[in-house]
């Protein structure tokens, strides 16, 4: 096997590298692990049980809203949304967390950069 780029290769790798920039636009861990730092480690911690202002954010994804038994500051709100954090949830509560839970105690305004959501969605994750 040779390794000339003939132009019916150059479309395949052309291809293979738009893929590669879309899986990125999906969210990417890394990034959202700065997002993370920067806009939410203030009040949540990303180990298992460590709770700070808010409850820990472990293995967010999937679990129903405040259902932590060693959170003790949930507020009614949130206990009573019958949410469950999948990606579009939580996608919703962080672009505004006070539209998506009126009445909740998270004092953050919302992070409006959809690219940053998904970066930071795809490092919660990450965490389980
Ligand atoms: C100023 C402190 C503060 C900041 C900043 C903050 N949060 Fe929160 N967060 C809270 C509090 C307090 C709660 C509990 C809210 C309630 O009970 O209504 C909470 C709740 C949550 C929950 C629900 C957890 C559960 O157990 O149901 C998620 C998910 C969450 N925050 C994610 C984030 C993310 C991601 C960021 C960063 C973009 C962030 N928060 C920024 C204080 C904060």
């Amino acid at each position: 096997m040779d390794l000339v780029l003939t132009p019916a290769r150059f479309v395949v790798a052309a291809a293979l590298a738009a893929l590669t920039a879309q899986a990125c636009a999906a969210g990417n861990a890394a990034a959202g692990q700065d997002v993370f730092a920067e806009h939410c480690a203030e009040c949540h911690s990303a180990k298992d049980g460590k709770h700070k202002k808010g409850p820990s954010l472990f293995a967010t994804l999937g679990r129903p809203a405040a259902s932590l038994p060693g959170f003790a500051n949930y507020s009614a709100a949130l206990k009573a949304s019958g949410k469950t954090w999948t990606p579009d949830a939580l996608d919703a509560y962080l672009t505004n967390p006070k539209t998506a839970v009126p009445g909740g105690t998270m004092k953050y305004d919302g992070l409006a950069d959809a690219k940053a959501r998904a970066d930071l969605i795809a490092y919660l994750a990450t965490l389980k």
